[in-house]
């Protein structure tokens, strides 16, 4: 959470500032600011809310310089107001923050205990009153930093500013990510390559632990024991890492219809379109992996859920599955013959990033499925496999979830070949149906007129109820999880069987229930559960294929998906799911791309 951005330009550098910001809103909208150092004097802008905010106050009040640093903020320490949105300052400097400084609590009392006064509620501000006593102590601005980085405990990304030095930043990476990208006799950080897209696209990632002072010649980086240390400079595909609307009203909107196009384009990835093989690295073995483990969170944690019904049924290989918040603090038991495997669109969740690293003593392989390839978990992963649906900023997650169950369906096929579970045939026949996916999920999206009317009613429900079973289980919550982040109407999921067992309590006239049920072997116990829901006035919109609406009988709301194979199901009503979410948020006029206390990339725990 929490976005920053540095550029040491050749000419203002206010708007290049604001233009990064733009590109990393997704990370937090609670607040922005600017920090710049003009002609030896360290100055500032914040504005509460999003971007256009500050953007409004720098038409007002300009904030001239050729070195700055700025800040999108998603609130973790004191809300949303302008005392606490970064850059802080304390005398001579100015700092912004991403992550959690764990001890500032301690710090700040032993702050004050010796005179400074302090402006916000925040943990960042201990790390700027730090720097500042430093530096009245007599430290240079390098000395001053590196000594309050050795004070702070937790996960930060940081960058720093001083009154006086028009040439440096620096800047500090533990637990949180960071980049720094060069360019003709500038230098730019930013908290991911899409934020300096404009810029360059030379991009040095930053490791854990590593400090680097910039200047506009150059960047001198510094591992966490302060030896100078080099850093591999990549060249990043600034047109991927480019994003706009093209043309759509939301990016969600945008993110949605790009899925055929994306599925197919990985699906070439990891497999020809004419064999039957597979493309993985050789290292992805499955033969002597006795358990596999997947953690996650959210979305990315109901895609490893739908995964686990494959692994099983198509590789006979025993899953364990867990939240990664969950996971890292119980006392798991991991063995050499386990392999673990962590999936996550943006690659930085730090549940997830921490869960890794409790297993990695432990276990066979780490395995990991991320949408950003030079992420952290990607990059601490033995192998990341990429799912190639390119940027996604929509806070509601849509093609990365598609596209994480499909190469999770590639290597349940693959630990099924491994394993010898599955034969040739099927396995050549469940990679033939995968390949139809992108046809099956572009008549998915072809509902959505269909879809938008039926969202109208949804709007108007205080709560909604999903409903699935077998791998559709999954979907509604996955169902359940959009309709709450984008619409904040209150919804839940079960599994349809367990309905009985105590939320057809909750069932009357006004509790619309969304069933996802294709015409699969678990069809009927799913129109069983729908039809007891039914008896109770419960009103029910059933999405399920041609044969199971004309088996259902007579339901208040239908709509009908394609017929396709069982194997693929779960990623083709993924987009129903989504869709019904968005128009639902339409329908109630709220903020589809950055709803309220959200951000996309949590690297907070
Ligand atoms: C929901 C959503 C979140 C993420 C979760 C994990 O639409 O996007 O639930 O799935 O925060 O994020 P990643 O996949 O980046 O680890």
């Amino acid at each position: 959470m929490c976005g920053i951005v540095g550029v040491l330009g050749d000419h203002e550098v206010s708007p290049l500032i604001l233009d990064a910001l733009k590109r990393l809103e997704y990370r937090g909208y609670d607040s922005a600011g600017i920090a710049t150092v003009n002609h030896g004097k360290l100055d500032r802008r914040r504005a509460v809310g999003k971007l256009i905010n500050l953007s409004d106050t720098l038409v007002h009040d300009p904030l001239p310089g050729r070195v700055g640093i700025g800040h999108t903020r998603w609130a973790t320490h004191g809300g949303p107001s302008v005392a606490n949105a970064h850059p802080h300052r304390a005398g001579r400097v100015a700092v912004v923050h991403n992550g959690i400084i764990e001890n500032f609590r301690a710090l700040r009392e032993e702050l004050t205990a010796q005179g400074a006064e302090f402006s916000s509620e925040t943990d960042t501000e201990t790390i700027v009153q730090l720097t500042s006593q430093y530096l009245e102590q007599g430290m240079t601005p390098v000395q001053a930093a590196r000594a309050a980085l050795k004070r702070l405990e937790g996960a930060f990304a940081l960058a720093f500013v001083f009154d006086g030095e028009e040439d440096l930043i620096i800047c500090a990476r533990r637990g949180s990510p960071l980049c720094i990208g060069h360019g003709e006799g500038e230098m730019y950080l930013g908290s991911d390559a899409i934020a300096l897209a404009d810029m360059t696209d030379r991009i040095t990632y930053l490791e854990e632990g590593d400090w680097a002072i910039l200047s506009r010649a150059g960047a001198q980086i510094f591992d966490e024991n302060d030896h100078q240390t080099a850093r591999p400079m990549t060249r990043i595909n600034v047109e991927t890492a480019r994003v706009d609307k093209a043309g759509h009203r939301h990016f969600m909107a945008k993110e949605m219809a790009e899925q055929p196009a994306v599925l197919k384009a990985a699906m070439g990835f990891y497999a020809g379109q004419e064999d039957n093989r597979i493309e993985l690295p050789d290292s992805v073995d499955f033969k002597s992996v006795d358990r596999l483990i997947m953690v996650a969170c959210g979305t990315a944690f109901y895609a490893c859920q739908v995964a686990k019904y494959w692994f099983e049924k198509y590789a006979g290989l025993a899953v364990e599955l867990d939240i990664a918040s969950e996971f890292r603090y119980r006392d798991p038991v991991l063995g050499p013959s386990n392999m673990a495997l962590f999936v996550s669109q943006s690659g930085e969740t730090a549940d997830t990033l921490a869960a890794l690293r409790h297993v990695r003593p432990h276990v066979a392989q780490v395995l990991s499925v991320v949408n950003v390839p030079s992420s952290s978990i990607a990059r601490e992963s033995d192998v990341a496999l990429p799912i190639h649906a390119g940027p996604e900023i929509g806070v509601a997650s849509t093609k990365a979830f598609t596209a994480q169950l499909q190469v999770l369906a590639i290597l349940a096929l693959k630990a099924g070949l491994d394993r010898g579970f599955l034969s040739a045939e099927s396995f050549a026949a469940r990679l033939a149906e995968l390949r139809t996916l992108p046809g099956f999920v572009a008549q998915a999206l072809d509902r959505e007129e269909e879809i938008r009317r039926m969202s109208e009613a949804l709007a108007q429900a205080r709560d909604v109820l999903f409903l699935g079973r077998g791998v559709m289980y999954p979907l509604a919550l996955e169902g359940a999880l959009k309709l709450k982040e984008i619409s904040y109407i209150h919804a839940e999921a079960y599994a349809a069987g367990e309905l009985k067992h105590g939320p057809i309590a909750l069932i009357d006239t006004d509790l619309p229930v969304i069933v996802f049920a294709p015409y699969d072997a678990l069809f009927d116990k799913t129109i069983s559960n729908m039809q007891e829901v039914m008896a109770r006035q419960g009103k029910v919109l059933l999405i399920s294929d041609a044969k199971g609406l004309a088996e259902a009988g007579d339901v208040p709301f239908r709509l009908q998906m394609p017929t396709v194979p069982d194997f693929i199901a779960p990623i083709v009503y993924a987009v129903p799911a989504q869709l019904i979410a968005y128009h639902t948020a339409l329908h109630r006029g709220t903020d589809v791309d950055q709803p309220r206390n959200l951000a996309k990339s949590v690297t907070v725990e």
